[in-house]
Parts: structure tokens; sequence; C-alpha cells
């Protein structure tokens, strides 16, 4: 599979049968919509005894799927399994890979699983001895020889006192191992560093400079460079949104805490997309305490100075064969002056790449969706996007991948 041909927005079915660990069921279901994936939950009953229904529901955004006999003019029994690019079973108890093995249609999973043509993710979770059992390993091995990808389980505590094989593997390697059967794996062995968020420049022990950058656009990269298979590290500065816990992830608050990170992290990693949204100026004094107005008056001068420029530093100071790649955020309205602005910067900065995308009140921030265009160092646009800002991180990628 081409990176081109990587399903986007994915349709994950995420199939929770009756162990104890399906409550990380819940943390699956997380990782899958925090990576912008539509999640529908397929439970058995017995999984129902384990984790609420309410919490699936809100977790996945979807509702819960149990009952064969409900919504029948729908003929969900085959809609989800058609419909799905994923089906995940986690925790598979014993009894469900011995039921999806014998081809067993007696609930909505196992419908779903026959009526579908997407890969199928297993994560056994159990108690060693019934893992270990002749029964057990004889469908586990019938379900790998037909394609089926089994992760885990785990060695390590079980329910009770005891420990060995059978816990449910981590959360992320399940996670990881799904999305790599229907990810391109175009970028494995490459180590990608991506900032992301926005900088913040105290004035006092309460106050700072700012700016409007949530973060989204370059943790979606971050996420996307992961799920193509790059080691991936995250300078966060002061994001608005979650990270996925299976990526490395720096924080930082000011330009100067940033700019040192990706000084030191530069020199270990192939790519660096500077996504974050950097403070030009900084307080010339940070005060002590807290600025008093009484003390100020009617008018409050700041005196600002000007902050490093990260992205020119290390496109100057850049590795043999280091790819390094910009973010240009404007507020210019007409498409002709914005490419100028675009092809000034590119050739100021000194990056590889610059990612040009308009901004305003109510434009590029804070926004589940984006619009960029992609210019070389010789000003050439090399690639637009629109859409999500998975699919727009994945559009980067795909640039940074022909490289
Ligand atoms: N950048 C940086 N260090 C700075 C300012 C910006 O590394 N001190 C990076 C940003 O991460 C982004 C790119 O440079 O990748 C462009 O940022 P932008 O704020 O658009 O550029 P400026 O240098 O601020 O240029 P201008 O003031 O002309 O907009």
């Amino acid at each position: 599979m081409s990176a081109g041909d990587t399903p986007r927005r994915l349709n994950v079915v995420v199939g929770v049968t009756g162990g104890i660990a399906a409550y990380k069921a819940v943390g699956i279901v997380r990782a899958f919509v925090l990576a912008g994936h539509d999640v529908h939950v397929v439970a058995t009953e017995n999984a129902l005894r384990f984790v609420g229904r309410p919490t699936l529901e809100a977790i996945s955004r979807n509702l819960v799927q149990s009952d064969l006999y409900e919504g029948v003019a729908e003929v969900k029994h085959v809609a989800i399994g058609q419909a799905a690019d994923l089906i995940v079973v986690a925790p598979a108890t014993a009894n469900s890979i011995a039921k999806i093995a014998g081809g067993f249609a007696d609930d909505v999973l196992g419908n779903t699983i026959l009526a579908s043509s997407a890969p199928v993710i297993i994560a056994p979770a159990m108690h060693t001895e019934m893992w270990q059992n002749p029964a057990t390993q004889a469908n586990v091995q019938l379900l790998r020889d037909r394609g089926v990808v089994i992760v885990g389980p785990a060695v390590g505590q079980l329910t009770g006192a005891d420990s060995g094989p059978g816990r449910m593997s981590d959360v992320d390697d399940i996670v990881a191992a799904a999305l790599g059967t229907v990810t391109a794996q175009d970028l494995v062995g490459r180590r990608i560093l991506v900032t992301a968020g926005g900088t913040r420049e105290p004035l006092d022990p309460v106050r700072f400079i700012g700016n409007r950058s949530s973060g989204r656009q370059g943790v979606a990269i971050a996420i996307a460079a992961a799920a193509r298979g790059a080691e991936v590290t995250l300078i966060a500065a002061n994001l608005e949104v979650e990270s996925p816990s299976s990526i490395r992830v720096i924080s930082v608050g000011t330009t100067s805490e940033l700019a040192e990170a990706v000084a030191t992290e530069a020199q270990t990693h192939d790519v660096v997309i500077m996504a974050a949204a950097v403070a030009d100026y900084r307080p010339e004094h940070v005060a002590e305490s807290k600025i008093k107005k009484d003390a100020q008056g009617d008018v409050l001068d700041l005196r600002l100075v000007r902050n490093p420029d990260i992205l020119k530093s290390i496109a100057e100071h850049r590795l043999p064969g280091q790819l390094i790649v910009g973010f240009a955020a404007e507020t210019e309205p007409d498409d002709v002056k914005l490419l100028a602005i675009g092809r000034e910067k590119i050739t100021r900065k000194g990056s590889d790449l610059l990612i040009i995308n308009r901004v305003g009140w109510t434009e590029g921030f804070a926004t589940q969706n984006n619009t960029i265009s992609v210019i070389d160092s010789s000003g050439t646009i090399v690639g637009e996007a629109t859409g999500t800002k998975l699919s727009v991180a994945n559009r980067i990628l795909d640039l940074v991948s022909a490289r």
C-alpha cells in the first residue's frame, strides 16, 4: 500500500468481550478517537458486566452495539462489519477466541467479524492456564493462519495473586499494531521531531504574552508520523489537546525553553517539523511579583525584546541530509500575496519545505480543519491539502517521505 492509499479517517470497530481487562478497552477506544478515527464499540453482553455502556458510548461518541435483535431493520449484523476498516477485539477471552475461530455468529461481534473483509486484530487476555491450554493455542494458530493479527498477551500480574502470560498487552501496543495493518509503513527507521503549540512569555508570576495556537496540527503530524512507523519526539508548548502516551513528549513553556529543546533534539532526528507558533518577542524584564495597577497608573509600558529565530538557526546548522520543515501562519487574505509572503519567508528561514496556512479570528486556530499549501526552497508549490488536521498531516508527511 502506498501512503496515498492510506485511509485517513478510519472506521474502527472495537470488539469488547467479557473479561476483567474490558475496563482497559476504554483506553483503546479513547486512543483511536484521539487519533482522529471513527470508533464503533461492539460489546458482548458479558463485557457490559465489566464496563458500563455509558462509558463506552461517551468515549467512542457512538452507540454501543450488543443486541443482535435491536435495530434489525438496519441489518446491522452485517452492516457494521461491511463498513469497518479495522476490527480490534480487546480484550479477547478464551471463549471469544474459540467462537471467532469456529466462525460462530450468535452475537453482534461474531456476525461483524464474519461479514467483514477488514483486518482483524485480537488482544487475548486470560489466566495463564487458559492461554496455554492446547484448545486455546490451537484456536489462536487457526486465526493466525487466516491472517488475524494476535497482539500479546503480555507476561505480568494477572487479576488474582498469580502472574504469567495472559495479561492484555498495553493499550498503545494494541493500537499501534492495529494501525500498522492499514497504514503504509513508509517512515520506519526515521526519527522525526515535531514542535507543537504556542510559546508563552511571562510578564509576572501570573501573566503571559501568548498566542492562540492549540497545538492540534502539530499533534496530528506527530500521531500520523508514528502511525507510519516513525520514531517521533514531540516538543509540546502549552498544548490544548492531548497527545497519545505512545509518543515521547518534551514539555516547554517559553521560546527559550523551546529553542534549547530543539537544539538538543535536532542532533538526533532526521526530520524537524516546526509547527509551533513561536513568540517573536518576550518582556525585557519579568516581574518577581504580580504587577499592580495602582503602581502603574493608566498606561502600562511593556518593553519587549526579540527572541531567537529557532527555525533559521536549525536550518543554518542542519546535519547532513536532515530535512527541515517550517510553517507560515499568515492572515493575508489574497492568495497571490500569501504565496509571496511564503516565498520570502522560506528564503529568509532556509527551511527545505514551508507549510503556508491562513489564520484569522475564525480560521486555522483551534479548528478541526485546515487548508495548506506547501512550497520548497525554490518557491515552487509542491503540495496542497484541505481537510481534517490528520489528513493535512498525512499530506505533509507524504512530501516528507518523498524526500
Ligand atoms: N519560528 C521560529 N522561531 C521564531 C519564530 C518563528 O522557529 N522566533 C518558526 C515557526 O515555528 C514557524 C516559522 O518559524 O515554523 C515561521 O513562523 P512565523 O511566526 O510565521 O514567522 P516569523 O519569523 O515570526 O516571521 P514574521 O514576523 O515575518 O511573520
